[in-house]
């Protein structure tokens, strides 16, 4: 059972105070706080064995290469991953999607199609449109009224052409959470390569790369309780093994001379120039930490928190109050993207203010500030999705996102704060 105040003594932060109020730390897909046992395993690294990897011939290059590759070996059987070569250390979720842009577009040509969805992050969208220039085709999936991805759509617009397909775990505004195991199925019966973003999954449920079947997925440390800066790409051996380099230097290389070079092994191949070796390290102990509570309790406890969320959604009586995503929490991630009132792209391209145009709506970044003065960390905008904001019909929203040291009790200040912004904004 996942306890928020015994879990809240080991972030630091919740020590300190926002504008005379407790934090109400509620943003965590965008970042997630760090425990002393991350900020310490670093330290430890930094005071007593800081020193590069896999070069030299002393003892604390040495430590630092076995904490180095370690790291890696957690984070592979933390993902269900049968073999630790399957995992390269990236900066983040985005540089993993942009690294398979890159190294799988070398082999598309034109009229090669990409599936993705209308869902996505927009790492998983902008590094595809690149290869638009290969004459490579983008296709997205919908989404139906209920916030769900239509697998049907899904299937009419597979084919032979889809040489990958690349879909979010989790939706970061919609909280939607997609059968990506029935969804590699169908990918690689046509014969295309899958790729999940898992950098809304990996940090709050259980995920077990072997089982979903997917050739490759990326997730971001700093998500999971892990410093910024260390991201990690898992790639089905023989597959990630096949691809070109996507960054040359020292480190991955076996022999270089002035006309050519030839590679190092699997993943360090890929891993060009002095890694985030901290950053690795703090990822392993978030991966401890995170071990240690159970990942199927962490799930377990972002339902109860949305369940309690939805049920309150109805109580507040907030006037005007929507929220978007699946109404079933099974259906869902730790995520709660509302607006006081809409605000549709039409009425800002007539150039109306907003009280012109509707006098209940706040405007999402009002409500993140106000929210502030109370102690409240929310996150305001277009969550880095503007096509599914488009398919929304709405500009922006503001999102509260839950994690373990989230309680009950957030989830009252976020609704008790909600009706005084409203107060204060809709006369
Ligand atoms: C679903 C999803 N994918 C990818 C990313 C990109 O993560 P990062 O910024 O750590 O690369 C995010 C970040 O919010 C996300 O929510």
């Amino acid at each position: 059972m996942i306890n928020p105040e015994e879990i809240k003594s080991h972030f630091p932060i919740f020590n300190r105070e926002i504008k005379g109020n407790r934090l109400v730390y509620l943003d965590s897909a965008a970042t997630t706080q760090k425990p002393v046992e991350v900020v310490d395993a670093i330290v430890d690294y930094y005071y007593n064995s800081n020193s590069n990897v896999h070069r030299g011939i002393y003892t604390i290059s040495e430590e630092a290469t076995e904490l180095y590759d370690a790291s890696r070996e957690n984070v592979s059987h933390f993902i269900g991953s049968k073999d630790s070569r399957q995992i390269v250390f990236v900066r983040n979720a985005t540089e993993a999607l942009n690294f398979l842009s890159y190294t799988l577009g070398r082999s598309l040509t034109e009229g090669d199609e990409i599936l993705l969805s209308v869902m996505e992050h927009h790492s998983n969208i902008v590094p595809w449109q690149f290869l638009k220039e290969k004459g490579v085709r983008l296709k997205f999936v919908d989404i139906g009224s209920d916030g769900n991805l239509d697998l049907e759509d899904l299937k009419s617009k597979i084919s032979k052409r889809t040489k990958i397909v690349s879909l979010t775990h989790v939706s970061n505004l919609l909280g939607t959470i997609n059968p990506v195991k029935e969804i590699g199925r169908i990918a690689h019966e046509n014969g295309s390569v899958f790729i999940v973003d898992g950098a809304q999954s990996v940090p709050h449920m259980p995920v077990d790369v072997e089982d979903i079947g997917c050739d490759f997925m990326a997730f971001s440390g700093h998500k999971m309780l892990g410093p910024s800066g260390i991201g990690v790409l898992y790639g089905k051996f023989d597959l990630l093994d096949s691809l070109h380099p996507f960054m040359g230097g020292g480190e991955m290389i076996r022999e270089v001379s002035l006309e050519e070079s030839t590679w190092n092994d699997t993943p360090l191949k890929f891993e060009a120039g002095t890694p985030n070796i901290e950053g690795a390290i703090g990822l392993s102990a978030a991966v401890d930490f995170l071990r240690g509570l159970g990942m199927e309790n962490v799930r377990r406890h972002e339902m109860e928190l949305v369940s309690y969320v939805l049920q309150k959604e109805i109580e507040s009586g907030i006037k005007d109050l929507v929220s978007y995503g699946p109404r079933e929490v099974q259906e869902r991630g730790g995520v709660y993207s509302f607006n006081i009132g809409e605000i549709h792209p039409l009425d800002l391209n007539r150039k109306l203010s907003v009280e012109s145009v509707e006098t209940s709506a706040v405007h999402p970044h009002d409500v993140a500030a106000d929210l502030d003065s109370y102690g409240l960390s929310i996150r305001s905008g277009h969550h880095c999705a503007m096509p599914l904001n488009n398919k929304l019909g709405i500009v922006a929203s503001s999102r509260a996102s839950f994690y373990i040291y989230n309680s009950r009790e957030d989830v009252n200040a976020l609704f008790d704060a909600l009706k005084k912004v409203q107060k204060a904004f809709v006369r």
